[in-house]
């Protein structure tokens, strides 16, 4: 098994490889003069079991079309087995069509994965995994939910908080990292107007005076989820106020804003890589994923 690091995700690949002991395939990159990517695979990958490693953050589109690209190439070359790992994995949340006609990406985005030869992706926190692991295409899937590898690790540091989170999509993750927390923890029910993307929050009557609390969510992208629900957590008063996303995919204005309102602390992993953001490294966790579950 070898690793290709894919062009959004080379110091990923780098730490993988090293951490797992594997080969990195050799791929020449560069940038045309318009901004499209030119590849080459410099190594002989005929009948090899590759592990692409992309993650596909804005821009999205090219780092999705750089993945195709290597996927078809790497078939074409005569791989035997293509895996994607891809943390991020983009135009995931259309999974349904709420208002007529409608675009689905995520089912869309899977099939040309399917399509270009790749076999088999493996991505992390992925939006809706029933959707996504259930989706009509020939691809092999799983979704690696990280709050359960970060349990063990964020178990000492956040002892004592209460774990909430903003929707009842959160509700399984809430679960999964307060049972290491040993803490207790409640979702609020959220309700985004499909037109004018306007939330509102319903939260149980819970006291929070003087408590710690740790929100989590999988994703922050306008920001917006977060902010109604830090509002609401802020005015019962918390002691501390920290916020934890597996997909930090906001501007730095939003990371800005939710501070000053006066949460304490927010950290994400490094799906997406940020410069400005305490970030948690994922590569140990992936690459212990890939020794239980491909290498074994
Ligand atoms: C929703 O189901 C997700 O878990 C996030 O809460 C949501 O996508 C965050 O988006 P935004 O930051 O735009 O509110």
């Amino acid at each position: 098994m070898k690793i290709v690091p894919g062009p959004a995700s080379i110091e990923l690949s780098k730490k993988l490889a090293s951490i797992l002991e594997l080969d990195l395939v050799r791929v020449r990159y560069k940038t045309f003069y318009d901004g499209e990517t030119y590849m080459q695979i410099e190594d002989n990958i005929e009948n090899e079991q590759l592990i692409i490693v992309q993650s596909t953050y804005p821009p999205q589109e090219k780092h999705f079309m750089e993945l195709l690209l290597l996927g078809e190439t790497l078939k074409d070359l005569g791989a035997k087995k293509v895996t994607a790992l891809v943390p991020y994995l983009c135009y995931a949340r259309a999974d349904k069509r709420k208002l007529s006609g409608e675009v689905m990406s995520h089912q869309i985005s899977l099939n040309l994965l399917s399509k270009s030869g790749i076999d088999k992706i493996i991505t992390v926190n992925v939006h809706n995994p029933e959707a996504f692991l259930s989706s009509a295409d020939k691809l092999q899937k799983e979704n690696i939910n990280l709050f359960s590898y970060l349990g063990q690790d964020l178990a000492k540091k956040y002892e004592g908080y209460i774990v909430i989170g903003p929707d009842k999509g959160a509700e399984i993750d809430v679960k999964t990292l307060s049972k290491y927390l040993n803490a207790d923890y409640f979702v609020m029910e959220k309700y985004r107007d499909a037109v004018t993307q306007k939330i509102a929050i319903k939260t149980p009557e819970v006291d929070l005076e003087g408590k710690k609390v740790l929100l989590i969510d999988d994703i922050i992208t306008s920001g917006g989820t977060a902010k109604r629900a830090a509002e609401i957590i802020l005015a019962n008063n918390p002691s501390k106020l920290v916020l934890l996303f597996i997909h930090a995919l906001s501007k730095n204005e939003v990371y800005d804003q939710l501070k000053s309102m006066g949460v304490s602390e927010i950290i994400s992993t490094d799906t997406i890589p940020l410069e400005n953001l305490k970030q948690i490294d994922i590569a140990p966790y992936l690459a212990n994923y890939i020794q239980e579950n491909i290498i074994k």
